[in-house]
């Protein structure tokens, strides 16, 4: 059964706290971080994240699309990052973020993006956590998710089948049932689950039950 994570970016940032309370029910927080470089927005950064770590005990799933993760792997897990995902497409060397994702302590995750094959994953997967399929170019919520990207989920559920999967950009109840038909583990969800009257019955939804 698929788990979702609700996406931060979705969020009222003028009241975070009180967003956090409204999907204490999840598991798992996914939090965007970008850099106006990797992509072309800019999100919240380390201080943001630390003064919401006292507020819940979720897990929290860090999606790191900067150009350069590397120095920042110690700040983010130092601001309270569980699950630490960087790009593929990055600029630093994926071996070298990984290893300093296991220093910290932080599960390590690579996210890819809809245009890279997916067998640039495969040197890596051994290695990793998680892997987040992305079905939308990242940088931005409330798009369309593409299909041809869920082809990616099922090669790697085939090839690694103990790796966490999370797809993310553009899940919503229309589109939900696909990505669990791909095989994906997490469902992360911004506008599907802030953007709903009610965020609890949203990701029950999200989630097929
Ligand atoms: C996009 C982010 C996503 C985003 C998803 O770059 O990685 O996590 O918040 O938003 P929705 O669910 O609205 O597509
Ligand atoms: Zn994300």
């Amino acid at each position: 059964m698929a788990i979702v994570a609700p996406s931060l970016l979705a969020a009222d940032f003028s009241a975070l706290g009180e967003e956090v309370n409204r999907v204490r029910g999840a598991q798992i927080l996914h939090i965007d971080i970008m850099d106006g470089n990797f992509v072309p927005n800019l999100s919240m950064g380390p201080q943001v994240m630390k003064s919401l770590r006292d507020k819940t005990d979720q897990v929290f799933d860090v999606h790191l699309m900067l150009l350069h993760p590397l120095s920042y792997i110690p700040i983010f897990r130092r601001a309270g990052g569980d699950w630490l995902t960087f790009h593929i497409e990055c600029a630093d060397d994926p071996r070298k973020v990984l290893a300093a994702i296991e220093e910290s302590g932080a599960k390590p995750g690579l996210a890819i993006k809809p245009a890279t094959p997916v067998e640039d994953l495969y040197p890596y997967c051994d290695n990793l956590h998680s892997v987040t399929v992305m079905t939308v170019e990242p940088g931005f919520g409330g798009q369309k998710l593409q299909r041809a990207p869920l082809e990616k989920i099922r090669e790697l559920k085939k090839r690694f089948p103990r790796l966490l999967i999370k797809v993310d950009g553009g899940v919503n109840l229309d589109t939900a049932p696909l990505c669990r038909q791909a095989g994906a583990d997490v469902l992360i969800a911004g506008t599907g689950v802030f953007r709903a009257e009610n965020p609890a019955r949203a990701m029950a939804m999200l989630q097929g039950d």
